[in-house]
């Protein structure tokens, strides 16, 4: 057995009480140091515990592969939930198992942001750029989603100096693209978990720094009217 499954925002206290049980199951653990630390308290002392980060994931997840194959319960721990910018790592213990895989959501970084900021998903559109590829087609899109009048939660992207395209780059990105400068911005950092907050417009953001743990919100600047029905009068 093999299973993936998103460990959640950060505070163990978001993990589904499913995924709870299945790591308190399992006989490896495995997936990136921080994600693995998340769920840690839940880890049984004889399990196996598979540690990876971004340069040895091939390898390690082709150790975890072998002792799924040999029987072993095998659980890959995730950040956030794996379908917000978490398929590609999905794709990585697809192709070493040979096989697809079962997964279990987790809650994302987007959804408490969501909550956090009081953004409804019907009328928001979630763009990552913590993915490696061509990031063009979705920096276009995000301009595309500003001008349809829609908010956008961007996760950046924090890797080295040549691509990352973090909340300040991606602020330059959306002025030089003609969005405007006073669309209202806001960055948080580290939520469920020691949070930050910094609210401000895009023209401002384009100055400021923040961790590699953060996530973006780029509100519209016409939020749309209610739609339900008026209010009886008094
Ligand atoms: C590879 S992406 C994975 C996102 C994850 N799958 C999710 O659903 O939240 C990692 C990036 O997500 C963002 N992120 C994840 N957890 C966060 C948190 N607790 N607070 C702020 N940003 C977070 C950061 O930008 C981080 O570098």
């Amino acid at each position: 057995m093999i299973i993936c499954i998103g460990a959640g925002p950060g505070d163990i206290g978001y993990l589904p009480q499913r995924s709870a049980g299945l790591i308190r199951d399992a006989d490896v653990i495995a997936g990136f140091d921080a994600v693995v630390n998340v769920v840690r308290p839940l880890i049984p002392a004889r399990a196996e515990v598979v540690l990876m980060g971004y340069k040895d994931q091939v390898a390690q997840l082709e150790h975890v592969a072998r002792l799924h194959h040999a029987g072993k319960r095998c659980v890959v721990v995730f950040m956030g939930d794996i379908h917000f910018s978490g398929f590609q790592y999905l794709e990585r213990v697809e192709r070493a198992c040979g096989h697809p895989v079962e997964t279990m959501p987790g809650l994302s970084s987007a959804q408490v942001l969501a909550s956090r900021a009081r953004v409804c998903f019907d009328e928001t559109t979630f763009i990552t750029f913590h993915r490696r590829g061509d990031l063009t087609p979705f920096k276009r899109h995000l301009v595309h989603v500003l001008e349809d009048q829609r908010n956008a939660i961007v996760i950046p992207c924090p890797w080295d100096a040549a691509r990352s395209f973090m909340p300040c780059h991606i602020a330059a990105y959306l002025l030089e693209n003609g969005i405007s400068p006073a669309q209202p911005t806001e960055v948080w950092e580290n939520l469920t978990r020691g949070e930050a907050e910094w609210h401000g417009t895009l023209a401002e953001c384009a100055d400021k720094t923040f961790s590699d743990m953060s996530i973006m919100l780029i509100r519209t600047l016409q939020p749309m009217a209610s739609q339900i029905e008026p209010a009886e009068a008094a």
